[in-house]
This record gives C-alpha cells, structure tokens and sequence, in this order.
C-alpha cells in the first residue's frame, strides 16, 4: 500500500518538476471541453501563458494530483491485481471520453486495474514530462500517448510491441503511420488516432457577405476575413476578429507554421533527405504574412492562443475563419455552441490555389520499457487502438480521426462524421514534420523554429531573419547540408 502511494507521490513530483521547468503550459490543447464563455479576445487568454512565461504554478500537476490521489490508489493490490498508470490527455472532452473508456476497461478486467492521470495539456511540456520520467528509468508511468513526431526521439525507452502482437493489430491502419511508428525494425506506438490542419469557415456569414465558398488562397483568407469581421463589428460585435490560429510558442506553433511556409512553396524545414531548407524568401515571406495579420484580422493575443484558446473565441461565434484540429468539429456542433449548423471545414489556403498544406499530426499509444507490466500494459494498448474503440472515439464529442482504413467504410461514422471520410484526402495528403529526418533530435529542431517564428509574430525579428538564425542554429544541432527545398 505504502509503495503504491509512494510511486505516485513520484510520478506528481516528476510532472510538478518538469511541468515547472516547461512555464506549466496551463489547460488549452488536445480536445478539452468547451469552454463556459468565449474567452476574451483583446487580451490572451489568462490562461494561456506561453511556454516560456515564468511559472507562476504548475496548473496541470495540480490537476494530476487531485486526479491521482484518490483512495483506490493508496488501497492494498488485491492479490493478483496488477494496477496500471496511464497519463492521459490534459482536461477536457478528450479526458472525460478516456475516463469512461477506463471505466469500461476496468469493470471488465479485475485484473488489471488502470488509473487515468491528466497529462500536461501542451505537447511540448507532454514531451519533457515523459523525457524526465524515462531518464529517471521511473516505473511510474505504464502507459502514454505518443505524438505522431516522437517514435524516433523516444523509440529507445518504448516498448517493441512486436512482440506483444502489434504487426497483427496494425495490419489494418494506414501504412504510412505504422512506417512512422516504426523505429529500426521496433513497433514503438500503436496507432490511435490521426490528425490535419484544418480551415474552419462559418459558411453562415460567408453566404451573409456574398461569398461563394471558404478561400483557395492566403489573400482571399484576409480579404474575406477582414470584410466579415468589419461588418459583424458595425453590427455591434466588437469582439469578432476574422481568423484564429495557434500562435502561442510551443509544438502547435511549430504546426501553423509550417502550413505558412510549405503553402507558400518555402519547403518542410529539413528534407527528407536531410537538407536543411528553411533559408528561403518563400518562407520568410510567408512569416512576414503572419505576422501581418495580428491586430488585424486576428487578435493580438493570438500570440498566446493554444489550440482551445482559439477554439473557445472560435466556438462563442466570435470568429470567421479557425485553423484547428479535427477534434474541434464535433465540439463545435456540441448543445452549447454558437457556431453549430453554422460551419463547416475544408483545406486550408495556399499562396497559390491548390498550394494548400495540412501539417500531419495524431497520437499512438505507447507503453514505457520501464513498466513493471508490459503484457498488461501492452494488452490495454492493443485495445484502447482497436478498431471499435477508434470507432467509440470517432463519434465521441472530440471526433477523433481513425488509422483503421476499414473505419472509412463504417456506416455510422459515414452518418454521423460525414466530414471524416470527405476530408479523408486532407488527412492522408498532410505534410509531416521533419521528425524522421532529424531524430532523435525532432524535439530541439522544434523548439529552435517556433522560438525563432514567435519572435517574428511578436515583432521582435522579421522573416528574413528569422529563417536565417534557424538555418544557423539547425546547422549547429544537425550538422547537415543547407539547401533549396
Ligand atoms: C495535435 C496534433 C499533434 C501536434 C499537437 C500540437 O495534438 O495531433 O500531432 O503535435 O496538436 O499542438
């Protein structure tokens, strides 16, 4: 009892000290739930300190810790009871869907007893509590989600579930996620949900201004979004804003940007081929074009807005255009929207029509080498990735995006989430992060592009510049070639 008690005590420190060290990324990303009112657009939301902020408190941890220490924790393991801990996602929809899961899990396998813990609600802060947890060799954790970026960084501390029969229950999930899962002949992650940028558009407002469809380009986006904005505020809405991004520096930033600069011809940051090519003026114009945009069309706190930050000003019908997940389509069509029946979501814009780029994103399950469980662990990996638990997440509120291909075909999904086989083409065409390419150092490449891509949007450099200094210091982290994309 004493040592179960003890080791969650362990894992809340861990979270508390890496949550800490991270500015304690307050609850914004993944697929919480909606927010009770459209959070104040003039100002960042109070909440949404950016990553490097001085931490003030390690909210999430707080969280985690009412979340982890309930009395079942600290009860004796019943005989032949082995307790799992698994850190889900941050508060919110996404949360609550996963306590019922485990409620379910739970109540049909006495045996194996799994305690759901809220993770950090940040990718990037997710990535240094995992990173903290593994270097300590912890137990802690048995069970995590792993971004779709991540198989190559921290392939040697997960679990090969090639041998717990992964190759079997991956056979029907979309190959290319499976390939990038797969680390040097090891099945580090089971797929579990995919995910693409998107362009929200309120087709409501569109047709009010006399607009015939969402915009193929970056200038018909401003065009479109500052005549709606300007006349939904000469009707009295002084909080309308025309588009709302994800501009706070960390991973979703890193996302953003590089559909600004693929969508303008300005290449993937690192090439496949290991080039390094993010010195070009494409991409350093496509900076300067962000940047325009704050203050203009999108608020001056965008450059604090997590994915929920933008969704709630999205979701109180205070904006045309929102670039978001997927997961926010089945919130916004949720009781307590204002934008239900009012919207829907296509490819986001180009510099150029048919230029358009969706960065790929997704989660996979994966189970810590350090487990003290790896059947249990690896056994409720293999479920919470089936395909009927894909399906219980694809028409949940968050509306999570299958890798099981068979899903596309599913009559309920088809009825329900009739825009997940429409944008099907979206999703499986989206432009992945240069995370193969640069493991196990993706994490740092990240940090070094989207610190020096807030810089631009906070005016302290311009595009030029900024490409500059990130080819610079890729230079020195990678070591590769420099070169046109
Ligand atoms: C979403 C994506 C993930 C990405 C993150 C950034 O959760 O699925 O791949 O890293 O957003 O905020």
């Amino acid at each position: 009892m004493k040592r179960r008690y003890l080791a969650v005590l362990g894992l809340l420190v861990i979270m508390a000290m890496v949550l800490s060290a991270c500015g304690g990324g307050a609850p914004a990303t993944e697929a919480p739930a909606a927010p009770a009112a459209p959070a104040a657009t003039e100002a960042a939301p109070a909440e949404a300190a950016p990553a490097e902020a001085a931490p003030t408190e390690a909210a999430p941890a707080e969280a985690a810790a009412t979340e982890a220490v309930p009395a079942e924790a600290a009860a004796p393991a019943a005989e032949g009871v082995v307790n799992l801990t698994w850190v889900g996602p941050g508060p919110g929809a996404e949360f609550e869907m996963r306590k019922e899961q485990v409620g379910r899990w739970n109540a049909e396998n006495p045996d194996i007893q799994v305690k759901l813990i809220e993770g950090p609600v940040s990718a990037t802060d997710r990535f240094g509590l995992y990173l903290q947890a593994f270097q300590a060799q912890s137990s802690d954790i048995d069970i995590m989600q792993i971004d779709v970026i991540w198989p190559g960084d921290l392939a040697e501390h997960l679990l090969d579930f090639n041998e717990y029969g992964g190759a079997e229950a991956v056979a029907g999930d979309f190959p290319a996620i499976v390939q990038n899962n797969t680390v040097d002949g090891k099945l580090v992650g089971l797929p579990w949900f995919t995910d693409g940028g998107l362009l929200y558009y309120r087709s409501d407002l569109l047709e009010k201004y006399g607009f015939s469809g969402p915009p193929a380009t970056w200038t018909e986006l401003e065009e479109m979004s500052q005549t709606i904005q300007d006349g939904e505020r000469a009707e009295g809405n002084q909080d309308f804003w025309g588009y709302v991004w994800q501009g706070a520096p960390y991973e979703g930033l890193t996302c953003d940007a590089l559909e600004w600069v693929y969508s303008s011809g300005g290449g993937s940051i690192v090439s496949p081929e290991k080039v390094i090519t993010i010195n070009n003026d494409a991409a350093a114009g496509s900076l300067d074009r962000a940047y325009s945009w704050i203050g203009k069309i999108s608020p001056p706190g965008v450059t604090s807005f997590k994915e929920e930050d933008s969704r709630a000003v999205w979701h109180g019908g205070n904006a045309a255009f929102m670039r978001n997940w997927p997961y926010a389509y089945g919130l916004s069509e949720g009781e307590d929207s204002a934008v239900a029946g009012k919207f829907d979501a296509t490819a986001l814009p180009g510099a150029e029509a048919g230029m358009s780029a969706a960065t790929l994103g997704g989660w996979q399950v994966g189970v810590s080498k350090y487990s003290k469980n790896p059947e249990a662990a690896a056994k409720l990996a293999l479920w919470l990735t089936s395909e009927e638990e894909q399906k219980f997440q694809a028409l949940s509120p968050s509306s999570l995006i299958p890798t099981k291909m068979a899903l596309y075909e599913d009559p309920d999904i088809a009825a329900e989430r009739p825009f997940m086989p429409k944008l099907l083409p979206v999703f499986t065409s989206a432009v992945a992060r240069p995370s193969t390419a640069t493991a196990p150092k993706y994490n740092e490449v990240s940090n070094i592009f989207f610190s020096n891509v807030s810089d631009v949007l906070t005016g302290k450099q311009n595009g030029a510049d900024a490409v500059a200094n990130i080819e610079l210091d890729l230079q020195d982290l990678l070591g590769f070639e420099v070169g046109a994309p």
